[in-house]
């Protein structure tokens, strides 16, 4: 399940005014299903830019990214608890300070196995959860996927996504790349607002909000 978890803490990072507490938990979470994806890739970039960001602004943070379609036992989920790695991989969500979420466009919304893991997710589990918005597509055409889709989604959790997602074709990101011009700056614009959400939740911290067992 998890592709990459790292451990960032910046060493002798001033952390000012900031407590000095765990890192900061940032998931990503990608519903690609294709090998490679665009999709997984890109989300993997962002929580490596957000992390290093976040560590030249004093903030430890690790990282860890769960690539869905490759999560032992994913097809129907029927009840929880599921597969132990199914169940890691949706505390994991639900225990984040920063979620980075992305899905390509399939018949213009996410694809169906991202929305198959999301139903699992407890409804109580990602409230105020600052959330950075990404998407994939095959041509600009849907490119409203991140605001008709994925944004009214994490409003019913009660999250809090960014004010900037990022929607990619592949003339804007490839091979690992995000494209010069409109772009990137937009994918720097998407980061500078995590690395401020995490600033936000590391001086905010807010108590514990509990679960459903
Ligand atoms: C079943 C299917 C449906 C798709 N539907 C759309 C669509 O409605 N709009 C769109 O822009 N691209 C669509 N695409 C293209 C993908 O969104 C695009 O290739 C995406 O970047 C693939 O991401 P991945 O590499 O992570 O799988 C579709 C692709 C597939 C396989």
């Amino acid at each position: 399940m998890t592709l990459l978890t790292t451990s960032k803490t910046a060493p002798g990072a001033q952390t000012g005014s900031l407590p000095a507490t765990e890192p900061l938990k940032i998931v990503g979470l990608s519903g690609g299903l294709s090998s490679p994806s665009r999709t997984l890739s890109l989300v993997e970039l962002a929580l490596a830019r957000i992390s290093a960001d976040a560590e030249a602004a004093g903030l430890a943070s690790t990282t860890r990214l769960i690539d869905i379609a490759a999560l032992d036992g994913i097809g129907a989920l029927r009840s929880r608890p599921a597969s132990e790695e199914i169940e890691a991989a949706l505390q994991a969500v639900e225990g984040a300070d920063f979620l980075v979420v992305g899905s390509p466009v399939y018949k213009g919304s996410y694809s169906g196995l991202f929305k198959h893991f999301v139903d699992f997710l407890d409804y109580r589990g990602l409230i105020g959860l600052p959330v950075a918005l990404l998407a994939t597509g095959g041509s600009e055409r849907h490119a409203l996927v991140i605001e008709h889709q994925l944004r009214p989604l994490f409003a019913f959790f009660q999250a809090q996504p960014l004010g900037t997602g990022a929607f990619f074709t592949e003339r804007d990101f490839a091979n690992g790349a995000v494209s010069a011009g409109a772009p990137q700056e937009r994918f720097e614009r998407l980061v500078h607002e995590a690395v401020h959400a995490l600033v936000a939740r590391r001086r905010h911290a807010h108590p514990a909000i509990e679960r459903a067992a």
